[in-house]
């Protein structure tokens, strides 16, 4: 009999229930009936029919919507997002026995990927805010625990995580140092100048973005052990990829239906990759 990707996943689970935490009281989580998480004051938290726990207590909207996050997914798996990824599986492999949250984790492709290519036990845990983000990750890949849930009020116990993930997402460090265990690892993937410069050619006539904050030195202030590595390649643009790579990025949005026309049919043969990580180390003494 095969398993339905709704009791795939909520095995999972229930396996590691005791990672929850109630977002409403933060008291202790059980799994019941093999379909809803509850604390121990009787808030209740029903899986979805894919296998997710919606996790945020108040309906959030976002900009991303479900056409948005399918074309996030074509881009991401197309082997565009590959070298960062092979650099961050790099310096999480050898962890051993790695619980791995994916903090903002979208439509769940990156961190399917990384679960997947670690050897040896993995857990993976992927929550973001955007309900249709984590719908499209449960249908996708099984096997991983998906959680609607707000990256600044985590729904999990402290010192739990081997590794946290937050690619392209926002951060909130109070949270992140206390979730990872003491000596746990914290990895930042923020896009630099070269990112997407193709596009920013055609939509921002090749103006500069300014942007002054300066993760590196955020990312510092909480973790030790601080060590960058600069990943840039550029990705040949095989057909069909420009039009949802327009689409999934916050370049274009408010561009005119023209400024989109006239990306479409600009020949762009190659697409540039580039970003930082930045890879901390948590402190022994958290909060
Ligand atoms: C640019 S996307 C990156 C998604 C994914 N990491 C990727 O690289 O494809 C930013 C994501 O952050 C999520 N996000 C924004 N604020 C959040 C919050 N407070 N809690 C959880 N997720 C949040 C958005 O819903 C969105 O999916
Ligand atoms: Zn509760």
């Amino acid at each position: 009999m095969t398993l339905s990707k709704k009791m795939i996943n909520a095995q999972v689970m229930d396996r590691n229930a005791d990672l929850f935490r109630c977002p409403i009281c933060l008291a202790e989580m059980a799994m019941l009936d093999m379909s809803r998480l509850v604390c121990t004051h009787n808030h209740s938290f029903d899986l979805s029919k894919n296998g997710y726990v919606n996790l945020a207590p108040q309906a959030h909207m976002t900009k991303y919507d479900q056409s948005l996050f399918g074309a996030r997914k074509t881009v991401m798996t197309s082997g565009f997002f590959d070298g960062v990824l092979d650099a961050v599986i790099k310096t999480i492999e050898g962890q051993g026995h790695a619980i791995i949250l994916d903090a903002g984790c979208g439509e769940g492709s990156h961190l399917s990927t990384v679960v997947e290519r670690l050897t040896g036990e993995v857990t993976g845990v992927g929550i973001d805010l955007a309900k249709e983000g984590i719908t499209a990750a449960a249908k996708e890949y099984p096997g991983l625990i998906w959680s609607v849930a707000d990256l600044a009020n985590c729904p999990f116990q402290d010192d739990q995580f081997d590794t946290i993930l937050n690619i392209l997402s926002p951060a909130n460090y109070a949270e992140f140092t206390r979730l990872l265990k003491p000596g746990g690892l914290f990895v930042k993937a923020v896009p630099e100048s070269g990112y997407l410069k193709e596009l920013r050619a055609i939509f921002y006539e090749d103006k500069e973005q300014k942007d002054d904050a300066d993760p590196v030195a955020r990312v510092a202030e909480h973790f030790d052990e601080i060590s960058t590595e600069r990943v840039i390649y550029t990705f040949p643009l095989a057909d069909g990829l420009l039009a949802p790579l327009i689409q999934m990025t916050p370049l274009t949005w408010g561009a005119s239906a023209d400024k989109i026309e006239e990306a479409l049919q600009t020949a762009i043969p190659e697409i540039t990759i580039d970003f930082t990580l930045i890879f901390g180390v948590n402190r022994e003494e958290t909060g």
